[in-house]
């Protein structure tokens, strides 16, 4: 590749730049870890008015880094200077998820941040914009910011449901022996939420099938409902939800939606086309692939009788967290219904 002065920097936004998530996001993104080596970045971290003398103190560590890639940092409390020509934004800033709360509880608090930053990311990044939204409820939040931004494709957003796959893949390789990197193939389908579908029934172990060498039991019984409840978990023995195992996944995300997933499937959330029986307008996590720079559904695998149960009750949870933001949709926006 070419040297990093041969590269313009690109200019990537970070939402919650100084909370937990955003702290480790910089850092990392700063260091080349997304991007690639020989991509300078100029970072664009915004955050909230009460949080933006701990933004300083980010900011002073990023310069403290000396990060040779670094030709930049933009620290704001406007959303539309922040999102100012940006080529990549990552929305993390959002309420988090306390213990005892689901994910939906946080829905209007955080829906309007994100009705907000898509009328802001409309106006003023730069058109071919990737956005990756983390923030949750993170496939509505999606869903929320697309609607509000009229003049860029939906496709140009996505929701991160990485985390919950690389969870997916270490339980495997736990229970088989085996090394992450063995494992290609598994799935997360639906809401980045406890009603998400992990699904093995296309998983490949060494290029052979995963499933046989797994028993039902342990697949439904202890299996998918630790990778959906792991969240809560890690809340549980934290005190706080997971935040450096996000910020990988975020990096992972973008990474391959950049770079390119070289052929692996990766499980994002992306708008529906309608495949899977999944309505049009339903942030859904689905596999993909990536050539580098956009990313292509893994379309018309054949679905079981347990994996067609669990996708549609995770698209029924989503129809109603639709439902449930109506109201920061615009009033023309027909793609959700
Ligand atoms: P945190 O509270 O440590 O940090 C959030 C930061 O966002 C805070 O610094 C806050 O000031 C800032 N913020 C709030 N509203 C903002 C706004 N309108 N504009 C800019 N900044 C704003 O939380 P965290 O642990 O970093 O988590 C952030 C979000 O990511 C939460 O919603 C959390 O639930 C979510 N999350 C998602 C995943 C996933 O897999 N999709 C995984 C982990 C966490
Ligand atoms: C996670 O999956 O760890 C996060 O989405 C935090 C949460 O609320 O579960």
């Amino acid at each position: 590749p070419p040297a990093a002065d041969m590269l313009p920097p690109l200019r990537v936004a970070v939402t919650g730049a100084a909370g937990q998530i955003g702290y480790q996001l910089l850092m990392r993104l700063a260091a080349g870890e997304m991007l690639g080596k020989h991509q300078p970045v100029i970072l664009h971290a915004i955050e909230t008015p009460q949080a933006i003398k701990a933004l300083r103190g980010v900011v002073m560590e990023l310069e403290d880094c000396a990060f040779p890639l670094l030709r930049g940092v933009l620290a704001t409390d406007q959303v539309e200077k922040g999102f100012g020509d940006v080529n990549l934004a990552v929305l993390v800033g959002a309420r988090p998820r306390g213990p005892g709360m689901e994910r939906r509880d946080l829905l209007s608090a955080n829906a309007q941040i994100f009705a907000e930053q898509g009328r802001a990311l409309n106006r003023v990044a730069q058109r071919d914009v990737r956005v990756l939204v983390v923030g949750n409820p993170a496939n509505t939040n999606a869903l929320v910011a697309a609607a509000n931004a009229p003049d860029l494709w939906e496709e140009q957003f996505t929701a991160m449901t990485r985390l919950d796959q690389n969870r997916a893949v270490s339980q495997l390789a736990l229970k088989l022996q085996c090394a992450v990197t063995d494992i290609e193939r598994v799935i997360i389908w639906g809401n980045h939420s406890n009603t998400q579908y992990p699904d093995l029934s296309h998983a490949l172990v060494r290029g052979e099938w995963a499933r046989p060498r797994i028993d039902d039991a342990w697949y439904r019984n202890e299996f998918i409902p630790r990778v959906q409840k792991r969240g809560a978990e890690v809340i549980e023995a934290r005190g706080a939800s997971s935040a450096a195992s996000a910020a990988n996944a975020a990096i992972d995300h973008l990474r391959d939606l950049w770079l390119g997933s070289g052929g692996r499937w990766q499980s994002m959330s992306v708008p529906s086309d309608g495949s899977y029986g999944v309505d049009a307008g339903l942030w859904y996590s689905v596999p993909c692939v990536c050539p580098g720079g956009h990313f292509r559904r893994v379309l018309d695998l054949p679905i079981d009788e347990f994996s067609a149960s669990m996708m549609e009750r995770t698209r029924k949870e989503l129809v109603e967290e639709r439902d449930a933001v109506r109201h920061l949709l615009p009033k023309d926006y027909d793609k959700a219904f």
